[in-house]
């Protein structure tokens, strides 16, 4: 076992990090956000260029080929940049309506979250979907309600919605003055100052020019207008009398969010957004181990693999394992154990990637996320670590809502289908589920999203030279049986439900519907079901 002693890490190093994800339904502005947040950041001159510069590499790719046909992103990368001396990872997730279980995956590396609302529809099925996700970690959640300068629900609405329907208590940082037509501006509450709103007509490519007056100025009523003024004030009132006090720990622990409102494409209140995240965002925190709890400060390095990723450059077929480091300091070629296998395992080659862009990584530190070579090594969940044995928890498979036979079109092809499918399995691109009904042996694929299907497919094709098709199956919620199948055939027959396994033999329920789920669920309250599932512990510490 490698037992070598590192320097215990620069403190300044943890400090100064902060990693998120931003979480939001399709078109509530993620990548304009995101550029524009890399633009303040000074990581690209010009907001769009990460955009253009995405579409110029996907026309030379054949794997990218089908993101752009579709015109989407199923990759995600990892962005990291420097503000007045911080620096932030933004862990990317994929952003389209078909989204996998990777977007699910990476909340398991982030330290915060972004929940980004699109004003003029306040929640969406996927960000309510993300939010539960952040919720079994305690994520604490930044909101950033966007797109003010369009017609929008009214902001008291908006923060109603979010304390109702996700329970979380509410702290607004700024407000809106006005909103669609009427938007003028955005008073910051805590330095009780007015951020008056200039459209800046080029679609924010560059940073927006603030005007800022002390709350004080008795110029504002003539700036804002007498009626959005008046109203400004009752609201302000509204929300000093029933609002909360802001609760850092209440925050840190995910129970309350900090409301920011602004308009990414006009970088309207997005400087402001990134000032208060850095002062309020959580710094790389400890991981829960075998051994307790893993402080960043922990002088041997540690981390885990929260996601895989084959072929995003199709000349080198290769793969790529993304590692979040959790303790100590990583530096590339260090030999590290591996703690699944027992082995050890020179990271060698590692990259750190800006969207197609690549740069190799000479150290790395808690926070910082690692894209590794991965010629099989590497599963999700795995943990690296250096000095005594650690084991960080797996990261659990979330209920699919989507299902499909998988067929092979051609039967002297079995092996390699075999192979592929196994593989895929075990890289954590699809779920794989089994009847348990012996003569129906084709696997039953199980996704997130439907562009989950479409991945396996293509790969198979394209790696393994398989053809096959997808025979769809009538469900959309899959809950894991707690107790096992003992208690299943105590409950004996279940109307309305199929039976299914898990690569792992244990007994899954698919259900056509959430009422299908509720009626067994009333019908049988003994019987317990989960929506997430651990893989079974075969590490031992
Ligand atoms: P996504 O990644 O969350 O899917 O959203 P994206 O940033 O692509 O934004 C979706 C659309 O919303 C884009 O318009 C974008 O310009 C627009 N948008 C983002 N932020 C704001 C905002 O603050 N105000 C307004 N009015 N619009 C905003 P598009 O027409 O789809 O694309 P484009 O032609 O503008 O690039």
């Amino acid at each position: 076992m490698q037992t070598e002693v590192r320097d215990a890490i620069a403190p300044q190093e943890i400090e100064r990090r902060r990693n998120f994800a931003i979480i939001s339904h399709p078109d509530a502005g993620k990548t304009t956000l995101t550029e524009k947040l890399l633009l303040y950041g000074g990581a690209i001159q010009q907001a769009g260029s990460v955009k253009a510069r995405r579409s110029q590499r996907h026309a030379t790719s054949d794997w990218m080929a089908m993101e752009q046909q579709r015109g989407i992103s199923i990759t995600s990368t990892v962005l990291q940049f420097e503000y007045q001396n911080c620096l932030l990872n933004l862990l990317d997730t994929p952003g389209h309506q078909d989204f996998s279980e990777d977007t699910y995956r990476t909340l398991a590396a982030a330290d915060n979250a972004v929940m980004l609302i699109d004003a003029a529809k306040g929640l969406e099925t996927q960000t309510r979907k993300l939010f539960e996700v952040c919720r079994l970690r305690s994520l604490p959640i930044f909101t950033f309600i966007n797109k003010l300068d369009r017609p929008s629900m009214s902001p008291l609405e908006l923060i109603d919605e979010i304390e109702r329907e996700l329970g979380l208590s509410t702290y607004v940082i700024n407000w809106p003055i006005g909103t669609g037509d009427q938007f003028q501006g955005i008073f910051d509450r805590q330095h009780q100052q007015v951020h008056l709103f200039q459209k800046s007509g080029d679609h924010g490519t560059r940073k927006a020019t603030d005007t800022i007056i002390a709350a004080n100025d008795p110029r504002i009523e003539s700036l804002v207008g007498e009626n959005l003024y008046h109203q400004l004030q009752e609201e302000l009132e509204i929300l000093d009398s029933l609002g909360p006090t802001l609760d850092l720990e209440a925050v840190h622990r995910g129970q309350m969010t900090p409301v920011f409102f602004g308009s990414a494409m006009n970088n309207f209140g997005v400087e402001l957004f990134l000032k208060s995240f850095l002062e309020y965002g959580l710094k790389p925190t400890p991981h829960e181990s075998n051994k307790g709890k893993i402080d960043p400060t922990y002088p041997e390095f540690s981390g885990f693999v929260f996601k895989l990723q084959a072929n995003m450059d199709p000349k080198h077929r290769d793969r790529i394992a993304f590692l979040r480091v959790c303790s100590g300091k990583f530096e590339k070629d260090m030999v590290v154990n591996h703690a699944r296998t027992g082995k050890t395992v020179r990271l060698s080659h590692p990259q750190k990637l800006f969207a197609q862009e690549r740069d190799t990584v000479e150290v790395a530190y808690p926070g910082d996320v690692v894209g590794l070579n991965n010629p099989g090594t590497f599963a999700i969940g795995d943990t690296v670590y250096i000095g005594d044995k650690l084991i960080y928890p797996s990261i659990p498979s979330f209920s699919p809502e989507l299902f499909a036979y998988l067929r092979n079109a051609d039967p002297t092809k079995y092996k390699n289908f075999n192979k592929g499918v196994t593989e895929l399995q075990e890289e954590g691109a699809v779920q794989i589920l089994h009847s348990t009904d012996e003569s129906k042996r084709n696997p039953i694929l199980a996704a997130v999203g439907q562009l989950q299907f479409e991945v396996v497919q293509f790969r198979l094709v394209n790696e393994y030279g398989v053809e096959t098709y997808l025979e769809a199956l009538p469900y959309s919620v899959a809950r894991w049986v707690t107790g096992g199948w003992d208690i299943l055939d105590k409950v004996g027959r279940l109307f309305n439900t199929f039976v299914v396994k898990d690569r792992w033999e244990r007994p899954v329920l698919l259900f056509k519907n959430q009422w299908n789920l509720d009626q067994v669920k009333g019908d049988h309250p003994e019987l317990e079901l989960s929506p997430i599932a651990l893989p079974p512990t075969t590490e031992k510490a």
